[in-house]
């Protein structure tokens, strides 16, 4: 049987504070057991997007890009989120080594910058989103990869 491709979602932000508006609006609204790819140039807004989850999901701290320890945890009252930035990996092994497999359960929900770089041993994302340049903010454009995904971008849609 043929299954139609269901539309992403695109979203324009004029700058950051809007998109930041729409994370912590999205966050409320976000389940547990997704792998999010943050797809997108260097300096494009991968970090800012995950704060405007992490924090909206209750973190009061800092979010500060885990650039160096490829991965910060933040276990947050509905669930665990798990950060990664793996821009600075040289070899997806490193990802076993580091036990990344359990990292991912359907009581988490994963945010990785640089998903590129651990091909092979990075689960498939659920969802990837895009960001590119849009005016002088940005466009996010939300693709599903599993019916969770997709359940959770429809959920986004009503936003
Ligand atoms: N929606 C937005 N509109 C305008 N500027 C933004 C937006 N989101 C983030 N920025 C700005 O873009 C810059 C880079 O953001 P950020 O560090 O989140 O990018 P990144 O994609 O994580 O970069 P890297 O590839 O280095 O990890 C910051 O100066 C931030 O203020
Ligand atoms: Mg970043």
């Amino acid at each position: 049987m043929n299954k139609e491709q269901p539309e992403p979602l695109a979203i324009n932000f004029a700058d950051e504070a809007a998109m930041l508006e729409w994370a912590t609006a999205a966050a409320s609204l976000l389940s547990s057991g997704l792998v999010v790819h943050l797809i997108g140039d260097l300096g494009m807004g991968k970090t800012t997007l995950s704060r405007g989850f992490i924090q909206g999901l209750g973190h009061e701290g800092k979010v500060k890009s885990p650039t160096y320890t490829l991965v910060e945890p933040y276990e947050l009252d509905r669930f665990t989120v798990y950060h990664f930035d793996l821009y600075r990996l040289s070899d997806p092994e490193e990802l076993e080594f580091m036990g990344v497999r359990d990292y991912f359960s359907p009581a988490t929900v994963c945010f990785i910058e640089w998903p590129e770089k651990g091909v092979g041993v990075l689960p498939q994302a659920d969802i990837s989103i895009n960001i590119t340049q849009w005016q002088s903010g940005r466009c996010l454009t939300l693709t599903a990869n599993s019916d969770n995904g997709q359940a959770q971008i429809e959920h986004w849609r009503s936003l």
